[in-house]
């Protein structure tokens, strides 16, 4: 296929250019002549772009499905998959349309995203984990070792693996063996590639996850390949799998998907055939000049780099001169006009992609540095060192959608033990959910949830006046409750 051409991009220019007169939605009739502020600020060319598409027309040469087919058969060519679907609900929406279909037990890893549980909430598939390990000198969460995978396979027998590829904070599972590993035990495969979208642009980044077996992958275009905010692509190398998941976004997604989206998504796709592995290179230049210069700042630490698979991803911590990484993110906001991706008790993270320029790691190490010189003036002392023992899994007394879905009441959460959640209870940073609806609050996780509150660690979940969601009938059964 030729790989400089955008079909997509063509098809939604070519209807614009027709200027033809819409009696047909969207409201704004391809102008938005009543909203003065949009027209001046996003320009009249934006409306033109944003027909529904009711306008399907292959006599005036407008078949948008057609295009779109075509468009997606040319990602599926670039990044090495069967088929690929582009999608305008992000990569919550393809992990939702892979997962709906399970009928059997999923294996997840517990470090796994929100899209993930939620796509368990959906689906007739019961959601079996993986406990979370945690590096102890960086707390951060690891993806699950090798072992783990091969002993939760022979005891568990699921019919799918979902891992995420990299983390958030770039670490990586060795996919590959866990491929062989799957395939081995004729295990389904499907991997969260939300932040990996860039790896199949240079041999100097870890290996795509559908070179390593992956039945399907899906990435999160916008987030390191550069198209707009809500736009992914799911790939996939398993053809019985996909007409699953095509019935099921089918049945979840819009069916007023933005034309503008696909466009993008579309040339965004050209571009990378064209320039992918030199602006990905570049971006790495950048990274690692970026890495060196702020490991080289006084009181700075950067992730070593067995734990940082994923360059491109740039943890470092001043916990050295006494600075919390939550502090780091503040002080960069307020005083040097930065934003980073995330923070954590002693980790920032700041993501580098196609879009920096040698300016912009300029801007970010200067800004460390000042930063490391004013804290070395006040003499910061060191962070106290933290160690958490993260409470075992929970016992599931119902399933993730029946936890979900049953009726709930508000209770204290000192007063939660024995009692079945209703809620995700998720210290955050970095999201690991100590408790999913339908598991049982153990003594362990109410101690370490009000350890978390206590030293002010915000818990996605914890209701006002430190109440928890639980069930009303407690999952039909009877428990003493402290
Ligand atoms: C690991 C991971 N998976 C999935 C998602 C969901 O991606 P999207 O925002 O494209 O829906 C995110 C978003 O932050 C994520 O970090």
């Amino acid at each position: 296929m030729n790989q400089n051409t955008a079909p997509f991009w063509d098809a939604l220019l070519a209807y614009a250019s027709r200027e033809v007169l819409p009696f047909h939605t969207p409201g704004h009739k391809l102008k938005a002549q009543a909203f003065t502020n949009l027209r001046s600020v996003l320009g009249e060319g934006l409306f033109s772009l944003d027909p529904s598409d009711e306008i399907e027309n292959a006599e005036l040469n407008h078949d948008f499905e057609q295009a779109l087919h075509l468009a997606e058969q040319l990602a599926a060519e670039l990044f090495g998959a069967r088929q690929s679907l582009f999608l305008v609900n992000g990569t919550t929406g393809g992990i939702h349309y892979l997962l709906t279909p399970t009928t059997g037990t999923v294996l997840i890893p517990r470090f796994s995203h929100q899209a993930v549980y939620s796509a368990m909430v959906l689906a007739q598939g019961q959601a079996a984990y993986l406990p979370c390990a945690y590096d102890p000198q960086w707390l951060i969460p690891l993806p699950p070792s090798v072992t783990a995978v091969q002993q939760a396979l022979e005891e568990l027998q699921p019919q799918a693996l979902v891992i995420t590829h990299p983390t958030y904070y770039g670490s990586v599972s060795a996919l590959d063996e866990v491929g062989r590993l799957t395939e081995k035990h004729g295990v389904l495969l499907f991997v969260d590639e939300a932040h990996g979208g860039h790896f199949h642009f240079s041999k100097d980044l870890p290996a795509p996850a559908l070179s390593c077996g992956a039945d399907a992958v899906v990435q999160s275009t916008h987030k390191t390949l550069g198209s707009l905010t809500q736009t992914s692509m799911l790939h996939s190398r398993n053809d019985s799998w996909f007409s699953k998941v095509v019935q099921a976004q089918r049945v979840l997604q819009t069916t007023s998907p933005s034309l503008i989206f696909y466009a993008v998504l579309d040339e965004v796709r050209r571009e990378l055939a064209l320039q992918g592995p030199a602006l990905v290179n570049r971006a790495l230049e950048l990274a690692a000049t970026c890495t060196s210069s702020l490991a080289a700042i006084k009181g700075v630490e950067v992730l070593p780099k067995h734990l940082q698979a994923d360059p491109t991803k740039i943890v470092f911590s001043l916990r050295q001169l006494g600075l919390t990484g939550i502090e780091v993110e503040r002080i960069l906001r307020v005083d040097y006009n930065i934003q980073v991706e995330l923070s954590d008790y002693y980790n920032v993270l700041a993501l580098i992609s196609i879009g920096d320029t040698a300016s912009s790691i300029t801007s970010l190490v200067q800004a460390v540095q000042d930063l490391a010189a004013r804290r070395g003036h006040l003499g910061g002392t060191p962070l106290p060192r933290h160690t958490m023992d993260f409470p075992d899994l929970p016992p599931a007394a119902l399933s993730l959608r029946e936890g979900f879905f049953r009726e709930k009441e508000e209770i204290p959460l000192h007063c939660a033990v024995g009692r079945i959640s209703g809620a995700f209870l998720t210290p955050y940073p970095p999201g690991v959910p100590v408790i999913v609806p339908g598991e049982e609050f153990t003594a362990d996780v109410v101690e370490h949830l009000l350890w978390c509150a206590e030293i002010g660690w915000p818990i996605r979940g914890l209701l006002a006046g430190q109440k928890v969601l639980a069930l009303k009938d407690n999952g039909g059964r009877c428990r003493t409750v402290r």
